[in-house]
C-alpha cells in the first residue's frame, strides 16, 4: 500500500486556493495508481499544540528527562506518520510574510536532531514532498519587495537541506487580485499561475 500525507494550513475553508490545489494533487495521486491510501492532517481545524518544552527537540544529556509521557508520545506519532508515508503534499499559505504558525508548529515537530536530521542514514532521505505555497501578491526578482517570501525558504531548508527530502515547489501568487482592487490589474497573471499550478500539480500526482 502506498501512502499520502496531506496537510493542510490555510484558515480559508472552502474558498482557499492551497487547499484546493492540495486536494487536486491527492485525488490525481490515488487516481494515479492501484493500492494507495490519502491520509490527511488538517493543522487549522485539529491544531497541533504548541512545543511543551524544549526538551521535545533537544533531549537533555546527564539528567532525567521532564518531558511527560504523553507529549513525548503525540510527537512520535507525529514523526511516525511523516515516516511511514510514502509521498507527502503541504498547504503552505502566506500569512504574514510566514508560514501559518499550526504549520510551523507542525515543522517544529518533526524537525529533530539525532531523529529526522543529523544523523546517518537520514530516516526521509528522497522521500517527495510537495510544497504548495500561495500568496495574495507576487515578490518577484528585481522587485522592492523581493526576499520577503518567508514562508518556502525554512520549509525547503528543513525538509531539503537538514531532511534530505525530495522538494518540490508549486506556488500560485497573486490571489487576492479578484478581491483587493490594488492587484485587479493582475488578475490575467493570477488566472495563469494558478492553472500553471494546477498542471503542474497533474504532472507530479501522475509521476510520484
Ligand atoms: C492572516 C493573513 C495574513 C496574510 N498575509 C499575507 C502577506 O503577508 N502577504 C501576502 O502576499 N498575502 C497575505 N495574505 C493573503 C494570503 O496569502 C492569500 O489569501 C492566500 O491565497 C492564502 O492561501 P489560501 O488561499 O490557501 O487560504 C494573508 C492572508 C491572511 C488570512
Amino acid at each position: 500500500m502506498r501512502r499520502l500525507l496531506r496537510l493542510d494550513s490555510s484558515a480559508g475553508g472552502e474558498l482557499s486556493v492551497t487547499r484546493s490545489l492540495t486536494g487536486r494533487f491527492a485525488s490525481g495521486w490515488l487516481a494515479a495508481g492501484d493500492d494507495r491510501e490519502v491520509i490527511a492532517r488538517d493543522l487549522h481545524a485539529d491544531p497541533l499544540p504548541h512545543l511543551e518544552t524544549s526538551e521535545l527537540h533537544f533531549p537533555p544529556v546527564g539528567r532525567l528527562t521532564e518531558v511527560a509521557e504523553s507529549d513525548q508520545q503525540r510527537q512520535d506519532e507525529v514523526v511516525e506518520q511523516l515516516r511511514s508515508a510514502d509521498v507527502v503534499v503541504i498547504g503552505a499559505p502566506m500569512y504574514n510574510y510566514s508560514m501559518p504558525s499550526t504549520l510551523k508548529t507542525w515543522i517544529d515537530r518533526i524537525h529533530l536532531p539525532g531523529i529526522t536530521f543529523d544523523l546517518e542514514p537520514l530516516p526521509m532521505a528522497g522521500k517527495p514532498v510537495v510544497l504548495i505555497s500561495a500568496s495574495g501578491a507576487a515578490y518577484d526578482p528585481g522587485t522592492p519587495t523581493e526576499g520577503w517570501d518567508h514562508v518556502l525558504p525554512p520549509l525547503q531548508i528543513v525538509l531539503g537541506d537538514a531532511l534530505g527530502m525530495d522538494v518540490h515547489v508549486v506556488t500560485s501568487r497573486l490571489t487576492l487580485a479578484d478581491r483587493d482592487p490594488q492587484l485587479a490589474a493582475f488578475s490575467q497573471r493570477a488566472e495563469q499561475e494558478r492553472a500553471d499550478a494546477e498542471s503542474t500539480l497533474d504532472r507530479l500526482a501522475s509521476t510520484l
